[in-house]
């Protein structure tokens, strides 16, 4: 499937919970292209005061067989509190995608747990409502964790959803949760095996705060959980965060040599391609900036380390195509740009 680039027009914006909302859109012109439940699209969308229009990934959280698309987005940030202020019914917005590996057509699977928290419901949302559209009858276990009843998203809807399939299996997580809540705190071991006492036969399927992704994956792995079992996407970035890696000593960088100017950029051990060119005021495409789309794909030489591959066929990666934003240099590199 391939990605595009079209204009959005809102058609509703519904509050779902006191920090995250959704919008539903139908195309400007003509019609939606084919999405698979648990890709995404980035938005992008001019901030008062910024030279560049900005843009971030969103999933789609409505189904396939909805007639419009749905994002739902927790109000964290510059770009996200932006649309929360500003995006209203009749608005028109730039989209690209739809994009991403992240779902249960590319990883099919017969009995999936869906495991989610916070804003990280809205994959998991998608392909629950996709595979039961597909699906009515479906073994699927859907577990959510949210800090209190006030933050789950599509509270009513789950329930709701529950009631109409028996194969169904939900179950919310409430660090803050009512006396009679059966399940309190963070997700546990125990209450894994409680929730799905057939886990290794399962596929699992993760998305949420890195925090929360870190202790849950461990948590599969120390309970036997197959590898290949486990399929996640982050909202973040995919293994390291640009510019975060320690420096282990003065001086400690390489070179990065823009193959068409000529221009040196310092890179450090850890650093991602994409945040060095930053650093250093080169401006590149960069959608998602968390490996998913492709669109920061550029050419390099040298020895480097990629983080994700997603997008990139094996003879792009045999020539040395990288995604700038999920890939960090061993050494000294050169770069088509
Ligand atoms: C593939 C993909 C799909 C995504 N889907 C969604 C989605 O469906 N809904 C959604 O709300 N966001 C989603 N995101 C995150 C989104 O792209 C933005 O990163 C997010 O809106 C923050 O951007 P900002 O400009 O508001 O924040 P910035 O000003 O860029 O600040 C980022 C800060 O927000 C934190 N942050 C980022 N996302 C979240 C989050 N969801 N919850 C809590 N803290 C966060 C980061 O750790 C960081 O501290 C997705 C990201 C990716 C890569
Ligand atoms: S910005 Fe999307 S893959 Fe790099």
């Amino acid at each position: 499937m391939t990605s595009t680039s079209l204009s959005l027009r809102c058609i509703g914006r519904r509050a779902d919970t006191h920090d995250v909302t959704s919008w539903q859109f139908v195309a400007a012109e003509g019609t939606l292209p084919a999405v698979l439940a648990g890709q995404c699209v980035t938005l992008h969308t001019e901030i008062d005061g910024q030279p560049q229009p900005q843009c971030r990934a969103y999933t789609l959280s409505s189904s396939p067989h909805d007639p419009c698309w749905q994002v739902t987005i927790k109000d964290v940030g510059r770009v996200s509190h932006h649309l929360h202020q500003s995006l209203q019914v009749g608005d028109q917005i730039r989209a690209d995608g739809p994009f991403g590996d992240f779902n249960l057509t590319a990883l099919p699977c017969e009995r999936p747990l869906l495991l989610s928290a916070g804003s990280g419901i809205t994959p998991m949302w998608a392909m629950l409502r996709g595979e039961l559209a597909r699906r009515p009858d479906a073994d699927i276990r859907f577990v959510h964790s949210a800090r209190s009843p006030a933050d789950v998203i599509f509270a009513d809807e789950l329930t709701a959803l529950a009631e109409a399939h028996a194969g169904l299996r939900h179950a919310l997580i409430l660090e803050e949760a009512p006396a009679a809540h059966p399940w309190v705190g963070r997700l546990t071991p125990s209450m894994l095996k409680e929730l799905a006492p057939d886990l290794l036969d399962r596929h699992v399927y993760l998305c949420g705060p890195a925090p929360y992704m870190a202790a849950v994956s461990t948590m599969l792995a120390d309970l036997g959980l197959p590898a290949a079992q486990l399929h996640q996407e982050s909202f973040g970035l995919p293994a390291v965060t640009s510019g975060a890696a320690p420096v282990a000593a003065v001086g400690d960088h390489f070179w990065l040599t823009l193959t068409k100017s000529g221009k040196k950029v310092k890179i450090l051990p850890g650093q991602t391609l994409l945040a060095a060119l930053e650093e250093a005021g080169v401006r590149i495409n960069a959608a998602c900036r968390a490996g998913v789309c492709g669109s920061c794909r550029c050419t390099t030489t040298g020895e480097i380390e990629r983080q994700s591959v997603a997008t990139l066929t094996p003879a792009e990666l045999e020539q040395g195509v990288v995604l700038a934003c999920s890939c960090t240099a061993r050494g000294d590199i050169g770069l088509d740009c």
